[in-house]
């Protein structure tokens, strides 16, 4: 209720920091000044139109903006999906979550397919292989909407879901459920959706995936830049010669998948299933993981002991580029047997990258 009877109430404050920063909004308003690291959101003449016309309102102490019913503006704004007819709800969008993962999970913030599914068939074309980014993932809505809209037109879009693992409340439904992140929600629906649509479509979806990634420090400890002082760059540089970090021996699978898929995604090869791009094969004793280049000639990536057995098999096979580990060439010739490698493919044209 506001001086000239129902109407409602509006804040004007907001915030004076950074690029918000504004002196000009700065200034008494029937006495009251804007509390610290606050400015005002409109400016004197209008402050001023609103005080002639009787619409400041002094609530608690703060100043607020009385909107009375003549001052709504008359036109209705309309989201701007809402030429979507028959795009859902947030109820329906919750619906089909807690179907897909057959549990409750009350998720509140659950767009609707459809909505989303509108939303990208809009801006996507079909065959494009465009990359649907969602940097806020919730419950993976935006990955549901591309894998069945690919399902529905044979499209080939792809989408990256970006959640952090935002804990769930030990009394939430979806804790109850099973589930200890928003991420593992996340996760889950899109692993769903993807065995749903194989089951329904398994002539058309044999090449759908989804790889889970996880924000973690590099493996290569020359990649890791926690440098804050010229010791820690010492003991950097030092580190140089073993470049992964200490963790189980290079040749473990793990180790080896996850640098793997590291420098894939390093070399802009994507890492979609990294032994379906790299097939690891057994060359002269050591494994070799295999990328097939867009000019169809490889990518040889070797975590395990250099041998000269391997090299030639190199120079048999003439890759187009070879990525070894520093941590590969062992022993008291190691220099040596790497001066002579960089040597030996630098004559036959086949890059080599020792990490
Ligand atoms: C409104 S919800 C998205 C709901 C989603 N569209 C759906 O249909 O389920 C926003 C999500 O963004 C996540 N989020 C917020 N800040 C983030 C950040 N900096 N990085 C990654 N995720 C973030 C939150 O955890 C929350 O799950």
């Amino acid at each position: 209720m506001g001086k000239k009877g129902l109407c409602r109430i509006k804040d004007i404050l907001d915030s004076d920091v950074g690029t918000k920063k504004r002196d000009t909004m700065k200034f008494e308003i029937l006495g009251v000044t804007p509390p610290e690291g606050q400015r005002w959101k409109i400016g004197r003449d209008e402050v001023n139109q609103l005080i002639a016309k009787n619409s400041i309102e002094i609530v608690d102490g703060k100043i607020k903006v009385a909107v009375y019913p003549d001052d709504e503006p008359s036109e209705i704004l309309k989201p701007f999906w809402s030429h979507f007819e028959d795009c859902g709800t947030a109820e329906t969008g919750k619906n089909t979550l807690n179907e897909v993962l057959n549990k409750k999970v009350g998720f509140d913030t659950v767009k609707p397919v459809d909505l989303i599914s509108n939303l990208i068939l809009h801006s996507t074309a079909t065959d494009s292989e465009d990359i649907v980014l969602d940097f806020f993932a919730g419950s993976g809505t935006t990955a549901h909407a591309v894998m069945e809209l690919n399902a529905e037109d044979g499209g080939t879009r792809q989408c990256i879901s970006v959640q952090m693992p935002e804990v769930l409340a030990e009394d939430s439904e979806a804790y109850k459920a099973g589930y200890r992140t928003i991420a593992d929600i996340t996760r889950a629906r899109i692993d769903k959706v993807i065995a749903k649509l194989k089951a329904e479509q398994p002539l058309t979806t044999q090449g759908l995936a989804c790889a889970h990634f996880t924000l973690a420090p590099s493996n290569f400890k020359v990649w890791r830049s926690n440098v804050n002082d010229a010791a820690t760059l010492r003991d950097q540089l030092a580190l140089f010669q073993s470049a992964e970090k200490n963790r189980p021996a290079p040749q473990a699978a793990d180790a080896q998948t996850a640098m793997l898929a590291e420098l894939l995604l390093k070399n802009g090869l994507g890492a979609l299933g990294v032994h379906a791009i790299s097939k690891p094969k057994q060359i002269a004793g050591v494994t070799v993981h295999r990328v097939l280049l867009e000019d169809n000639r490889t990518l040889w990536l070797c975590f395990e002991p250099y041998t000269q057995a391997l090299k030639d098999e190199m120079v048999k096979a003439q890759p187009a580029q070879v990525i070894l580990l520093n941590s590969c060439f062992v022993g008291d010739q190691a220099d040596e047997l790497l001066a002579n490698l960089q040597l030996e493919l630098a004559g036959l044209e086949i890059g080599l990258t020792v990490i």
